[in-house]
């Protein structure tokens, strides 16, 4: 398949961005061969994502809601982004801002996003990050894992695309089943939801020009 016909992503973050590198070495892979990291947009100045983006030859941008003041006036700024670069998908992958039914409203079936647990388990408002893994422990479950679901308006509400399960063993940490998750999950499921979509994109697309 041409490179004019893969549809463009967008990739949103905020932190690490260990997910944005399974992407961009998916793609390396061909794991991800009907989609092009285009784009990668970060909430947060401070963010490593931005550096592997800049590594990996990937334009980038930095929107702040310090900067913009309103929900409103920030999301105006990345549909402005977006739009000058013709993206097809956003995938959030470590996004820790809740987007707004405005917002996701404009993209059905155009987000999605990456959660480090079985959803429905801990998820929805307040589980991000390490704080769903504390909530897993503290609840006891013996298996975990992650999510990759399309974005509404419900926060972790949208269709699930692909989960995959994690084993709980004896003295495990927040911290030890963080990386546990990523490393057998989410890096693995992310990468192969985001080709799965924009294999589906680029067949509409072809669909529409019969
Ligand atoms: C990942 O575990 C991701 O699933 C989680 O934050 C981490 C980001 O790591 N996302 C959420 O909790 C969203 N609700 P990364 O920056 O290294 O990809």
């Amino acid at each position: 398949m041409g490179v004019l016909q893969a549809a463009k992503i967008a990739v949103f973050v905020s932190g690490g961005g260990t997910n944005l590198q399974a992407l961009i070495d998916a793609e390396k892979q061909g794991i991800i061969k009907s989609g092009k990291l285009s784009l990668v947009i970060s909430n947060n100045a401070n963010a490593y994502a931005i550096t592997r983006a800049e590594l990996a030859g990937i334009p980038s941008a930095i929107v702040t809601k310090k900067e913009y003041g309103t929900q409103q006036a920030f999301e105006n700024k990345i549909i402005e982004i977006l739009e000058e670069y013709g993206i097809d998908l956003i995938v959030l992958a470590g996004f820790m801002s809740i987007l707004s039914a405005e917002f996701t409203s404009k993209y059905p079936k155009r987000i999605i996003n990456v959660h480090p647990s079985l959803i429905p388990s801990f998820c929805g408002k307040g589980f991000y990050g390490l704080r769903v893994h504390e909530a897993a422990l503290a609840y006891g479950v013996k298996v975990t894992g992650a999510t990759v679901h399309y974005v509404n308006e419900i926060p972790d509400g949208g269709e699930i695309i692909l989960q995959k399960s994690v084993s709980v063993k004896r003295n495990e940490t927040p911290e030890s089943l963080q990386q546990k998750v990523m490393r057998q999950a989410e890096w693995i499921i992310l990468p192969k939801a985001t080709e799965q979509v924009c294999a589906e994109i680029v067949s509409l697309r072809k669909e529409n020009k019969k």
